[in-house]
């Protein structure tokens, strides 16, 4: 096999490029290929300079991820990092791309870095539940700080070069395009210059920055293992000598990713990118262009909408049917553009940008330029089939026509249109804008480029999508059902709100069944006719506690949308108790967790065998990004298979359901989802 590494010569400087796609991710290859070069260079005394860089589109984005199960083979990154700082010739990394994991190591361990404005550094190990494992938290600090330390490595979201300049992890800025011949150049300059190792440098700090930091973030650490040993790590850097730091690095290293936290979100890592591919799709399938694209429905939904396209530079015709509702619309995509800008995360002239590519309108004709046009209107099949027919006379031929049906039968609308092929679902999860999930639903006669071209959009939306199949809910609202009814079933039975959405929220959930009712509206779905009371739903709707936008709902809700438990509510319970006639009895953990998840997972299983998911992990993409299922378990799926699918199924006979077949044939074989 040939190597993914070559050196060349540039007068006295060796220049070691790595060329390994799609990501120059630091294989064992990339690794010995590297210390060859740094050996050459140490025993060659007419090399005075090295410079380390990549080919393609960036340079290293971390340790090779699938190497992690196999073992680490010889030389490992920490003991290569190490090698390249001890050199007593400059190391020069010249960067594009994204320096991210083992790759920023690797720059933060050579002695100059040089980079390209585009490029990116960032510290991600954290996402994948383990730290940065060869040198980066004792490096990073003493280059770049203490706090940005703290952030990149705690966080795992990656700085601009621009950024990074700022803090002292750059030491140059390059023209776009003639990196390496810059790098060439600073090499130069530096050759003959004592090298200044990022290990030896010192770090001043006030000690009272670490417990600040853990306070300021405990909610966003909650239930994750790695957050905490990464600010331990760094507080290290202030006192103890780095030959100290770099050990205890390498043993939490070690314990982390030997844990279940991380193998679980390595699963979530990989299944997100397996979502994106499509089963039975020819890889080369023509794309259709999307230039333009329509809203109907200029509501919460639609605005959402709208905004993922403005924001990736993507022209939006956003149509109403009244001038009230298009300029309420409108003002609230601007409103929440100023808001992000307000928090520094967006210019002004970028966020005028967005709005300069809106154009509302209350022409539905207006959506004849439109290269995919998606319906956000209101969830009725009669309203859609209605949409569908007009769109059918107005769209260009080819446009892309989608529903943001949250439930409804993709068939039955493509077939109100002579061309069912362009008809897809393309479901959003509210607040639309922010939610990184989108369901992608293949109707029966759905064309494989109308998909790939969604998929392909999802993309550039940095959205993460995933392909359903047509069936009432999809795959997350689907088995979002099973678990809603169980919660209600046990209210009746003798469990409070809070006592069923407290397991969930220890579970990692961000928050619970009825938490979550009185967020998104207990009316959402009500008939809205206050007479009609057939269930505690009903009896709460008809008593306005809409949920937190009312004050009320499950919950009592104060100024400040703090929840208490509510008074009214146990009396409502306990008078539905006895119109049904329920008997109660305690209501243990196990009886929830069954009941609640295991019924979910129960009704993946379903999903999966009638091939409306593609793969289990899908499911789990969807749980994570579209219902904040915790990473660090993986998705329901994954989850299940932890547990183990005999005891899931056990559990969900205990309790008299109906077992899924796959997930019993599973069981019995001792399979798993995953693979
Ligand atoms: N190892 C192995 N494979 C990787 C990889 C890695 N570090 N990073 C990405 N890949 C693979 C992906 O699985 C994907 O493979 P398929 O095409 O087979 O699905 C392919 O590379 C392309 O990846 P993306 O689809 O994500 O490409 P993108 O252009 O959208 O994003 C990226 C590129 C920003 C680099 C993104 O891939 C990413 O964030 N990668 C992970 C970076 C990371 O976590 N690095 C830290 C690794 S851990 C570490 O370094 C530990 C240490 O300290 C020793």
């Amino acid at each position: 096999m040939t190597s993914p590494m070559t050196t060349s010569r540039q007068g006295d400087i060796l220049i070691l490029t790595s060329d390994n796609p799609p990501v120059n991710a630091l294989s064992n290859a990339v690794r010995q290929g590297l210390q060859a070069g740094i050996e050459e260079a140490k025993n060659d005394d007419s090399i005075k300079a090295v410079i380390i860089t990549c080919a393609g589109k960036t340079f290293f984005a971390g340790a090779d991820i699938t190497e992690f199960t196999k073992g680490m083979q010889e030389p490992a990154l920490p003991t290569l990092v190490d090698q390249i700082e001890a050199l007593d010739k400059p190391v020069i990394a010249a960067i594009h791309g994204t320096a991210l994991g083992g790759g920023c190591e690797v720059a933060l361990a050579s002695h100059y870095r040089i980079a390209v404005p585009s490029a990116k550094f960032g510290l991600p190990e954290v996402k994948l539940g383990i730290l940065p494992g060869a040198g980066g938290t004792q490096r990073m600090p003493r280059v770049a700080g203490v706090e940005t330390a703290l952030e990149l490595a705690t966080k795992g979201d990656p700085i601009s070069a621009t950024q990074a300049q700022q803090v002292g992890l750059v030491d140059k800025l390059a023209t776009e395009g003639n990196l390496l011949a810059e790098a060439i150049a600073y090499a130069q300059e530096v050759i003959g210059q004592p090298v200044s190792r990022s290990s030896e440098r010192p770090v001043t700090v006030d000690t009272a920055v670490f417990e600040t930091f853990r306070k300021t973030n405990a909610k966003r650490f909650r239930g994750l293992d790695a957050p905490a040993t990464i600010i331990d790590l760094i507080e290290q850097t202030a006192g103890k000598p780095y030959g100290e730091g770099v050990q205890a690095e390498r043993m939490g290293f070690m314990k982390l990713i030997m844990g279940k936290q991380s193998a679980a979100l390595r699963h979530v890592f990989f299944a997100e990118r397996k979502a994106s591919k499509i089963d039975g799709i020819a890889e080369d399938v023509q794309l259709r262009p999307i230039n333009r694209v329509g809203v109907i429905g200029a509501g919460t939904m639609g605005g959402g909408i709208s905004m993922n396209f403005l924001s990736a530079g993507i022209p939006v015709t956003i149509v109403e049917m009244a001038q009230d509702a298009l300029d309420r619309g409108t003002a609230t995509i601007r409103k929440n553009y100023e808001a992000t800008a307000s928090k520094g995360k967006m210019t002004t002239e970028q966020v005028e940008g967005a709005m300069g590519i809106l154009k509302p309108t209350l022409n539905f004709d207006d959506l004849a330029e439109c290269d995919l046009i998606i319906e956000a209107v209101y969830e009725s099949m009669d309203v859609k089939k209605d949409v569908f027919g007009r769109l059918d006379k107005i769209a260009k031929p080819g446009a892309i026509l989608a529903s943001n049906t949250s439930y409804l039968n993709v068939d039955e609308i493509a077939a109100a249109t002579s061309r069912p092929q362009d008809v897809l679902g393309l479901h959003f999860f509210s607040p639309a804008n922010i939610m990184k999930l989108l369901e992608i639903v293949r109707g029966a006669k759905t064309a494989d480029d109308v998909l790939a071209t969604a998929m392909a959009l999802s993309k550039k939306i940095r959205k993460t999508a995933v392909i359903a199949g047509v069936c009432y809910g999809f795959i997350g609202n689907r088995m979002l059902m099973p678990r809603q009814v169980e919660a209600n079933h046990l209210l009746m039975e003798g469990a409070t709100p809070e006592q069923i959405d407290k397991v969930h929220v220890a579970f990692g959930m961000p928050m619970g069944p009825f938490q979550m009712a009185d967020l998104a509206g207990v009316d959402i779905g009500w008939h809205r006719d206050p007479t009609r009371i057939e269930n505690i739903r009903d009896a709460l709707a008809a008593e306005d506690r809409w949920g937190q936008k009312k004050g009320a709902g499950y919950y009592d809700y104060d100024e400040k949308r703090t929840p208490s438990n509510s008074a009214r509510v146990a009396e409502l319970i306990e008078e539905w108790r006895g119109k049904l006639g329920a008997t109660t009895h305690d209501i243990t953990e196990e009886e929830i967790m069954v009941r609640t998840f295991y019924t979910m997972v129960n009704e993946g299983a379903k999903i999966l065998e009638e091939g409306m998911a593609q793969r289990a992990s899908d499911i789990d993409v969807v749980w994570v990004y579209g219902y904040g299922w915790p990473p660090y378990k993986g998705g329901p799926m994954y989850w299940a298979d932890q547990e183990g699918l005999k005891k899931i199924v056990e559990g969900l006979e205990k309790y008299g359901f109906e077992v899924a077949p796959l997930l019993r044939k599973k069981a019995e074989k001792n399979e798993k989802f995953s693979k």
